[in-house]
Parts: structure tokens; sequence; C-alpha cells
């Protein structure tokens, strides 16, 4: 196999990520069309993320679905590591979230990992616990149900998860962690340590109730080393090994790469004023030819281009017309201005709707966050 160009951790992505040989390198499954049909039957719709493979790979949801067919609910579980403000990437798991909370009205725990972001960036923890205040608003504007949400700081509702992490932390050597996450001898000890305690709400809800109860982690595959290291100890501890449902990565305004939250220009984050959004898709890569006579005349590649992504992405959620839009940039009758133009007022008018729902969660959100 040639060498890989690409590469995928919970820290880093790097480079054109081949989602075939992630499949193939993390040894989970493809999200084949029989699953599909078999999500619709419990939903009655498919999301547009599944029906595009934005959603594309998972780990045992097949099991998860038996368990729930025979009457056993399940939670969600999902999370965000506060090192800033939210970008568009990480609002495509949680609204995807969202609708499976709505569709099958489960609870979602949600982690704010402050720790660990404190552990491997240059930010005090003060700082990553006030993040983590500020991007739980974005969760709860996504739509979840407040009543059935419960998002913590890991330093917050530390008591609680320390007590299980420690517990977790028994049953992974550091060989174990340093095959999984590459540790070095350089890493902090911090950090080597937090693999348990991103592993603690996998178990959390099993804990609290005194019985099973299944867990479904929707996010996108980076995550995927964590899960790993859950899947593996959860029998020794006598729970149900957590299932996953994975994402791809929604690109970065310039060309190649994710959108991240470390290079400001190439993400769009909810809190950026109409100004920064104009400024920032009008400065967004494109598909196209360098000359609007060129473009109409060799049309461009709806595949690389950033603005075709987002629309495939999040802002274009009906398949014809999203259809018209990549046909428009193949053949050249759609050009650069007004293609980037029509974007901007879509993610204008998106994050002003989403800052109006975030003003709203300031209401209820002390009483959806979990503390000691
Ligand atoms: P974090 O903050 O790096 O990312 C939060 C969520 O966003 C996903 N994500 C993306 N999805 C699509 N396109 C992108 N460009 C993109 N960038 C990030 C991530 O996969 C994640 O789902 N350690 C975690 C926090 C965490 C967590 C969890 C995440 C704790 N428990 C359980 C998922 C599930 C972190 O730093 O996420």
């Amino acid at each position: 196999m040639p060498k890989e160009k690409f590469k995928v951790t919970p820290w880093e992505v790097k480079g054109k990520v081949d989602y075939n040989i992630l499949i193939r390198k993390f040894g989970t499954q493809k999200i084949s069309d029989d699953l599909l049909e078999r999500i619709k039957k419990h939903t009655g719709e498919l999301h547009f993320m599944l029906r595009r493979g934005i959603f594309f790979s998972h780990r045992d949801l097949d099991w998860l679905l038996d368990k729930y067919e025979t009457g056993e609910e399940f939670f969600l579980y999902t999370g965000r590591g506060p090192s800033g403000h939210t970008h568009l990437g990480h609002l495509t798991p949680w609204i995807f979230t969202a609708w499976l909370q709505e569709k099958f009205d489960v609870h979602l725990y949600f982690q704010m990992t402050d720790d660990e972001k404190h552990l491997v960036k240059p930010l005090s923890l003060e700082q990553t616990t006030g993040f983590a205040y500020d991007n739980a608003l974005d969760v709860l504007a996504c739509g979840m149900d407040p009543k059935k949400t419960h998002i913590f700081s890991n330093i917050e509702y530390g008591k609680t998860i320390y007590k299980e992490a420690v517990k977790i932390a028994k049953h992974v050597t550091f060989s174990t962690a340093k095959a999984v996450f590459g540790f070095k001898n350089s890493s902090n000890i911090g950090i080597i340590f937090f693999p348990a305690i991103q592993a603690v709400p996998c178990f959390l809800p099993s804990v609290l109730e005194g019985k099973n109860i299944p867990c479904l982690i929707p996010a996108a595959i980076d995550q995927d080393p964590y899960w790993r290291i859950s899947r593996d100890i959860a029998p020794k501890m006598g729970y149900y090994k957590p299932t996953q449902i994975h994402n791809k990565f929604i690109p970065g305004l310039k060309p190649g790469g994710k959108m991240s939250a470390s290079d400001p220009s190439s993400a769009i984050f909810t809190t950026d004023t109409p100004e920064q959004i104009e400024k920032k898709i009008m400065n967004a890569f494109t598909g196209q030819q360098p000359t609007a006579e060129l473009q109409r005349k060799l049309g461009g590649n709806p595949d690389i281009c950033t603005v075709c992504q987002y629309y495939f992405y999040l802002f274009e959620q009906d398949d014809k017309k999203l259809e018209k839009i990549f046909e428009g940039e193949r053949t050249g009758t759609l050009l650069a201005g007004e293609h980037k133009a029509d974007l901007a007022k879509r993610v204008k008018d998106f994050i002003a709707e989403h800052q109006r729902r975030r003003e709203k969660a300031k209401k209820i959100i002390d009483k959806v966050m979990l503390r000691d």
C-alpha cells in the first residue's frame, strides 16, 4: 500500500483524508444501505448527513438497534474540547446528534474537556472552563432537548468523573495508550491519563442508574482512538461496549485540510459578525478556472470547491437543488462571484439565527449543566 499522505489523530488532522483507508486502518465498518434502511424504519426519514455519507462509518450500530428493538433505550454521548469559539465543523456532529435525540427521544451526555485542552494547548484552566460555558450555548442552540441534555465540564463535575476515571485507568497500560495515541516521553503525564476521563461518559449513565445502558457516540472519526480504549476495557468492567457513528470533516475555506480553529481564516465561527463571514467566504478557495471566460468555457470541479462543499455539508439540504449547484460549477454557468455571494448570504442567515438561539440558551444553561 502506498504511504498515506494524511494523518488523523484527536489532536491533528492533516492532508487529504481517504476515508476508505481510515475504515480499514481503524477497523470500523462502513454504513451499508441495509443499515440505512434499518435506521429509516425507526426515524421515518434519513437525515441528509446519512443520505450523503457525511456520516459514513460506525461500530456496532446494528447491535445498538437490536437492543433498541427489544426495548432497551440507549443514550447519546458526545463532546467538545473547549479551546476557543465553536466553528461550523464542530456543529456538524451536534446538528446530527440533535436529530437523533429528537427521533429516538433519548438522553444526551455532553462532555466539555476543559482539562484536555489545558493539557495540550497554551491555555489556562480558567480560559478553557470559560470556553466550556461559551461552547455549551452552541450545543443548546443546535436544538438539543434541554430536559434530556446533561452538559458538564470535567473540572466542575470532577468528583463524579474522577472516581470512574481511576477505575478505568487501572485497566489501561501505558504501552496500550502509547500505541493508540502515539504518546512520547515528552508528553505530559496529564494527557497520558486523560483517555480514561474521555471514556467515563460511555459508562456514567450505567453507573448512575445502576444498570447497563447502551451508548451511541456521534462524532467525527478523529475521536475514534478514545473509543478503541473504551471498548477494550468495557467487558472487563462489566459494561456494554460503547457504539459509534463517525462523520467526515467539513473542509476549511482554503484548499485542502479540515476546518480548524487554529487557522481562524479557514473557519466560520458561531460568534463571527456578518462582515467577517462575508470576507472569509469571498476569499474562499473555489474549484473554478482563474477567469470567468475560462470558467464559462471549461467549467470547474465541485469536489475541490470549498463553496460547493459547504452546500453539501450544511447549507443545501435538498438533494436536487444541491445537484443544480454542482452542475452549474461543472458546466461553467455558475461564476465564482455569484456562487460565493449566494453562500455568504446563507451562512450569514444561519449564523444570525444560531446567535438568537445562543442568546435564548443563556436563560436555561444553568439547569442543563451538571456539577458536583
Ligand atoms: P473537538 O473540540 O476537537 O471537536 C468537537 C467535535 O467536532 C468534531 N469535529 C469536526 N466535525 C466535522 N468537521 C470538522 N472540521 C470537525 N472538527 C472537529 C469532532 O470530532 C468532535 O466530535 N476530545 C474532544 C472532546 C470530546 C468528545 C467526546 C468529542 C470529549 N468527549 C465525545 C466527541 C465525542 C475534542 O477535543 O473535540
